[in-house]
């Protein structure tokens, strides 16, 4: 999709960047001139862009080649000097301990991971102490999940391409999440499908603290507006009525979604993250 990616048309992404955006903007500000970022599963540099602008000298590593050809020629074209992107794989991290003071996952990118735990403990490693981390998941709890199932009883009518059985097999463990197949229409008509893991709060709060990393803000993204199935929302030619329902809906979402339920009852969640390994530990 490299190609095609930075053509935001659907009511889903715009938003969901532009949320992201201001939290960088907000918490994420470099005291020295040689303070370091990395953006994992950069893309086409969206956040990288914004860390970079921010002051952060930027490292940016993605799984797929075209992206980072993509991202390579963005810089070039924006003059933004110094910033290095390397095609890697997120399970292990090729950086030696403690070497960024800040880290990016967004997009999101930790779901299609496979060995997403891996990856936490490896921004761990190459984190510094108290370092931040900004991380985008996917929730488990959110209207989608009762959409599925709605639809997946009345012939698949929103497009959720899932059986009764399977749909229902999601509300079995309430703690626990679950992958799903995410399937979506590219701008040229392909039809792609991808698993993507869908977590708990629970579940992640677990898996961080695991790796000394503490959730100190959160935010929902897509939680009243989730009141649209997210089939809809990722069209990429939403209709009238579609657009004036985001419309009302995402900007109360937007006043209240640092508060519980919104913080909790959303299909992404943006978690502020800290690093609390030992200062010892510091190269
Ligand atoms: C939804 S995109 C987010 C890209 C970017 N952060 C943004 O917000 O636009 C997810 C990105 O993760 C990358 N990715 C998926 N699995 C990966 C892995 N195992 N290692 C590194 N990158 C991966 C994909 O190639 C893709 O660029």
């Amino acid at each position: 999709m490299s190609d095609e990616y930075d053509n935001l048309n659907d009511l889903w992404y715009r938003y969901s960047f532009d949320i992201i955006d201001n939290v960088l903007i907000k918490y994420f500000k470099p005291k020295t001139t040689n303070e370091t970022a990395l953006d994992i599963g950069c893309g086409t540099g969206i956040q990288s862009q914004r860390l970079a602008k921010l002051g952060y000298n930027v490292t940016g590593i993605d799984i797929s080649e075209g992206l980072i050809e993509k991202v390579k020629q963005k810089f070039e074209k924006l003059n933004l000097r110094g910033h290095k992107f390397l095609l890697h794989n997120a399970e292990t991290l090729p950086f030696p301990e403690n070497s960024f003071d800040v880290v990016n996952c967004c997009g999101p990118t930790l779901p299609f991971i496979e060995n997403w735990e891996s990856t936490l403990k490896e921004i761990s490693k190459c984190l510094k102490p108290n370092g931040l981390f900004l991380l985008e998941i996917e929730g488990k709890w959110n209207f989608d999940i009762f959409w599925e199932l709605l639809s997946s009883i009345f012939f698949d009518c929103l497009d959720y391409d899932t059986s009764i059985k399977k749909s229902l097999s999601h509300f079995k463990n309430l703690n626990k999440g679950h992958h799903i197949d995410y399937s979506f229409k590219t701008e040229s008509g392909a039809n792609i499908s991808m698993p993507i893991k869908l977590f708990t709060i629970r579940e992640i709060t677990k898996s961080l603290a695991k790796e000394n990393l503490t959730i100190t803000k959160r935010w929902g993204i897509h939680s009243l507006t989730n009141i649209i199935p997210s089939t809809i929302l990722h069209e990429a030619n939403p209709n009238a009525l579609t657009k004036l329902i985001f419309s009302i809906t995402s900007k109360i979402e937007k006043g209240l979604n640092n508060v519980f339920p919104i913080n909790s009852f959303a299909c992404s969640l943006l978690l502020l993250i800290k690093n609390n390994k030992n200062e010892n530990s510091r190269n």
